[in-house]
């Protein structure tokens, strides 16, 4: 059976910030993919007639991928895009992440699929005995539980890459303490004294990620991989920033109190803007930090990577992700 699959590969939430990336990685790694015969997608007819997608959407079916158009919520439609499936990507969104516990049910009970990806791509919601306790894992949590207590047949790759360094980069409108970069008028915040070190994935990276694990079912399937581009302190980056920018940014720092003291505020609040205080706050606590990663299980090495130069060049060019 390892050998055979993936055959037929269907992502879910395909077109979202991360699943764009899956995609693209996926359909380029077809080729190195000797099993596998076909790949679609599942969308919202919202998404499939939205204007803003059809340069993608088109790129991807001139590279052979099938759009099926339909509502995660209906079993039938899942079930349709399901016939025939052996693996699942799931890429779904944050408030998405609970539909999967119907979506791996339905998978359950379909004759075809066999593997399945849930929505995970971030931080390590198990990383120790108090990631149980914080707010933004308890959707995964859930569905990590559901898996473990009724998922029998079909097996599961969690692929967990930590922050998206893409992401860290950028200021969250409103969210300024919680700390990052404006290229643009040269300056930063820095959370505690900018030294802690951070495992980053690339945006770029996580599809490739991805797209390794589906190549070796045998190292992948029933496991949680951990896997990350590089890693780095809020430091490093700020240097790599004035390095390519030649100038000198002017630096504020958060204090680890402070941010404590903010996200909890936020929470209180039920202000949104509060996970990512709380995700900084995880990172910034070395819970992105592992003895060894499992890159060199996937087969994935130092050179297949991308360095951390290539996010802030990125990022100075005005190149969106
Ligand atoms: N490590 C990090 O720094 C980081 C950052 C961001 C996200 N993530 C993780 O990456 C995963 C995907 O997140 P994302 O930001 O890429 O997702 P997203 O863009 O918000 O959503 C992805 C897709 O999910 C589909 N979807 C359908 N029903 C949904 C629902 N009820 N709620 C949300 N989405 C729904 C939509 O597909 P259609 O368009 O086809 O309808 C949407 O395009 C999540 O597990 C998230 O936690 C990690």
């Amino acid at each position: 059976m390892a050998s055979s699959v993936p055959s037929k590969i269907l992502v879910i939430g395909a077109t979202g910030v991360i699943g764009k990336y899956i995609t693209t990685a996926i359909l380029a790694a077809k080729p190195r993919l000797s099993s596998l015969s076909h790949i679609s997608i599942l969308t919202s007819p919202g998404t499939a007639s939205n204007p803003a997608k059809q340069a993608l959407l088109s790129s991807w079916k001139s590279q052979g991928l099938t759009v099926i158009t339909g509502d995660i919520n209906s079993a039938d439609d899942v079930r349709k895009a399901y016939k025939d499936v052996d693996t699942v990507v799931s890429c779904l969104g944050r408030t998405g992440l609970l539909e999967q516990i119907e979506l791996l049910r339905l998978a359950e009970e379909s004759d075809s699929v066999q593997w399945f990806f849930p929505s995970e791509y971030g931080t390590d919601i198990e990383y120790d005995e108090t990631s149980k306790d914080e707010k933004p894992h308890q959707n995964k949590l859930k569905v990590r539980k559901f898996i473990r207590e009724n998922v029998k047949k079909v097996k599961i790759t969690y692929v967990v890459t930590g922050p998206y360094a893409d992401m860290f980069l950028e200021y969250k409108p409103g969210a300024e303490a919680a700390g990052g970069y404006d290229w643009k008028k040269k300056k930063a915040v820095l959370i505690g004294e900018g030294d802690d070190r951070i495992g980053f994935t690339t945006m770029p990276d996580v599809g490739k990620f991805v797209a390794a694990a589906l190549a070796s079912p045998q190292a992948s399937q029933g496991r949680i991989l951990r896997v990350q581009s590089f890693v780095r302190t809020q430091s490093d980056i700020l240097a790599e920033f004035e390095k390519q920018t030649a100038s000198k940014f002017e630096i504020k720092y958060t204090s680890k109190a402070e941010l404590r003291e903010t996200e909890k505020r936020l929470w209180d609040e039920g202000n949104p803007l509060a996970t990512g205080f709380t995700l900084r706050r995880i990172w910034s606590d070395g819970k992105t930090l592992y003895e060894k990663t499992d890159n060199e299980r996937l087969g994935v090495k130092p050179d297949d990577l991308e360095p951390l130069s290539a996010v802030v060049e990125r990022a100075v060019m005005g190149k969106g992700y």
